[in-house]
């Protein structure tokens, strides 16, 4: 497949499920996942931040990087690549679906309706007694950790951190959408992290057409029908013909 087929492929679909990672919001200025870590933050691995454990042993710390990480999400803006995807969804309709890994929250805000967070949403947090979630206060007025409003509980990072189940209903929502989809796009994530990264087998296992947008190679290009070597605004302007 060269890239006019992707193209066409993608024009013809009727039903079209995106992966998206990290790297969708690199041009909006977030660091992505496995990037170094910078400043008083470089001496932690996120996966020794990003999980149940390191909560236990130490909230505060952990609230301190999850405040700090939602300073700069809200200081960022949704990019050409959350546009193009929101507006796709407009075009396709109800045969479009949107599976993030993001906690960044700039799907929703580039007006992506057909979504889901399957890793959770830092700009909001659960209460670790009654499980209420709540959006955080705007960062200015942010001190952690909340309290829950119902019930004065303490309230956690509403994230799927490591060693935790992915929300079910999510996860089953875009396994369907995976499989039933004509053409499914994988855009900026390195495709190690399951059962994210299971996704693009649920479309290719039913025959369906799976397309890559990533500067750099991925553990699952080689699985693929065919990957646009660019950032994922330019890939997707590629492929729209934007
Ligand atoms: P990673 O940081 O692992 O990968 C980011 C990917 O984006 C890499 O493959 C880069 O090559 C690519 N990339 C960089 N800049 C890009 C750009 N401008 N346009 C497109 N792609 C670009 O992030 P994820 O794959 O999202 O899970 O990581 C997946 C999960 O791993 C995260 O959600 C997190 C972590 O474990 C949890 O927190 C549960």
């Amino acid at each position: 497949m060269n890239l006019a087929d992707a193209r066409t492929a993608l024009a013809r679909a009727r039903r079209v499920a995106v992966l998206t990672g990290a790297g969708i919001s690199a041009e909006s200025g977030i660091p992505t996942f496995r990037d170094a870590q910078t400043g008083h933050w470089a001496r932690f691995k996120p996966e020794d931040l990003a999980s149940p454990d390191a909560y236990f042993r130490d909230p505060e710390l952990v609230w301190d990087w999850y405040a700090g990480r939602y300073r700069d999400v809200m200081a960022a803006m949704p990019n050409a690549g959350h546009n193009l995807l929101a507006q796709m969804e407009q075009e396709k309709g109800d045969g479009f679906f949107l599976a993030t890994q993001n906690v960044d929250g700039l799907h929703a805000r580039a007006g992506s309706k057909r979504l889901v967070e399957l890793h959770g949403n830092l700009t909001t947090a659960r209460c670790e007694v009654c499980h209420r979630v709540e959006d955080l206060p705007a960062p200015q007025d942010f001190t952690p950790p909340p309290t829950c409003a119902t019930c004065g509980g303490r309230m956690r990072p509403n994230i799927v951190w490591f060693g935790e189940f992915l929300p079910e209903a999510a996860l089953e929502a875009a396994a369907d959408a995976f499989a039933a989809a004509d053409v499914a796009l994988i855009i900026g994530t390195s495709g190690v992290v399951y059962p994210a990264a299971g996704l693009a087998f649920e479309t290719l296992d039913r025959g369906g057409t799976v397309i890559e947008i990533n500067p750099t190679e991925t553990d699952l290009t080689p699985r693929l029908s065919f990957s646009v070597r660019e950032t994922a605004a330019r890939g997707l302007e590629l492929l729209l013909g934007a």
